[in-house]
């Protein structure tokens, strides 16, 4: 997507709106607790993306690591919308001429050939969802885990997939992360804010996308603090298979890659019909994500960890979550 395609000048009308539809895509994009934590500026032929201050977890997220992956997720959402109508883009990623708050410039170079994969995962945003229900018995497909690590480490991002005695590491340290969490009255005002009646509108976690009980599984996932609405069978799964998503360094544009890694992967994983849960309790905890950097050896620094598993064709899925309006989230100058 970042090629050196042969360019030319073009309109500049379509050049805004082509910056426009990626800003608008990007808005699709899964985040921490759904908080949307982005802003993009559009300016003529440059789209600027933001982190947004109030809409980082002050309590889970202080250093704003899981709020600048998810806005890296974003980006790479953008970046599909213009390889896939035919644009060449530059990134430049933490450009340093302007405040700590913007993650990215896209620029528009010019016309390119429409990159047949990008054009694919366009069509892919809108049906990507987290699906929280147990996964079947059905073991996922190797050639879709090699494509699912091939479109991570294409983001300068690693992927190791855990040793079955790894995941019962994964399942002591994500225990260890939620107690410990749900110990902190801070924390659970915080998670109460996001995913409870009073989230701000367009924002959170909703009861529709949470499990209406426990579900039988290893490794346990996100305590909401609540049993949802989302309907959950007593299966147990067993066959999914834990990715730990890792980069080079511990710094913002680590995380910001891993996060564009996390959407070409998630959009990947979902052609092949296979679900995604991202789990970030024992990122969030400094114990638990010291623990899950033991288990690569200290080859990196973990960024995430997913559970992966295959999903019934036939299921029509649990509900989307919503988005905040597009006005709320692009400025045009
Ligand atoms: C960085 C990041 C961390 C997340 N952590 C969790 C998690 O620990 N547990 C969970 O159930 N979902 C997790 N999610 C999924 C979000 O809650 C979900 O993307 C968001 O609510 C939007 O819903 P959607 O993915 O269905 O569009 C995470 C997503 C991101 C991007």
């Amino acid at each position: 997507m970042d090629s050196d395609a042969p360019t030319h000048p073009t309109d500049p009308q379509l050049v805004t709106h082509a910056l426009a539809e990626a800003a608008s895509a990007a808005g699709y994009a899964p985040s921490i607790h759904n908080t949307q934590p982005w802003r993009w500026r559009l300016t003529a032929d440059t789209l600027d993306l933001h982190l947004v201050p109030s809409r980082i977890l002050q309590v889970s997220d202080p250093d704003a690591r899981l709020a600048t992956l998810s806005c890296g997720v974003a980006l790479h959402h953008a970046r599909v919308a213009a390889a896939a109508q035919g644009w060449h883009v530059t990134v430049t990623r933490m450009p340093r001429d302007a405040g700590p708050d913007l993650l990215s410039r896209l620029h528009i170079e010019g016309r390119a050939p429409v990159d047949p994969p990008s054009a694919l995962h366009l069509r892919t945003i809108p049906l990507r969802y987290t699906d929280r229900r147990p996964v079947t018995g059905t073991p996922v497909d190797p050639d879709a885990l090699a494509a699912i690590t091939a479109a991570v480490e294409a983001q300068e991002t690693a992927l190791h997939t855990l040793r079955p005695d790894q995941v019962l590491e994964l399942a002591a340290a994500a225990d260890h992360a939620q107690r410990s969490e749900a110990a902190d009255p801070g924390w659970q005002a915080e998670l109460a804010y996001w995913t409870g009646a009073a989230r701000p509108a367009g924002t959170g976690v909703p009861d529709a996308a949470i499990p209406a009980r426990a579900t039988q599984t290893t490794v346990p996932g996100r305590d909401f603090g609540h049993h949802g609405e989302l309907p959950v069978s007593a299966e147990h799964d067993k066959a999914a298979v834990f990715v730990m998503l890792y980069g080079s360094a511990d710094e913002p544009l680590a995380w910001l890659r891993a996060g564009e890694a996390l959407s070409a992967g998630w959009l990947t994983a979902t052609e092949y019909g296979v679900s995604v849960v991202p789990h970030s309790a024992p990122i969030e905890v400094i114990a638990t994500r010291q623990a899950l950097r033991a288990m690569i050896a200290s080859a990196g620094y973990p960024c995430l960890v997913l559970r992966l598993g295959m999903i019934d064709p036939a299921d029509t899925g649990a509900p989307r979550t919503s988005r905040l309006p597009v006005e709320q989230i692009v400025d045009i100058a």
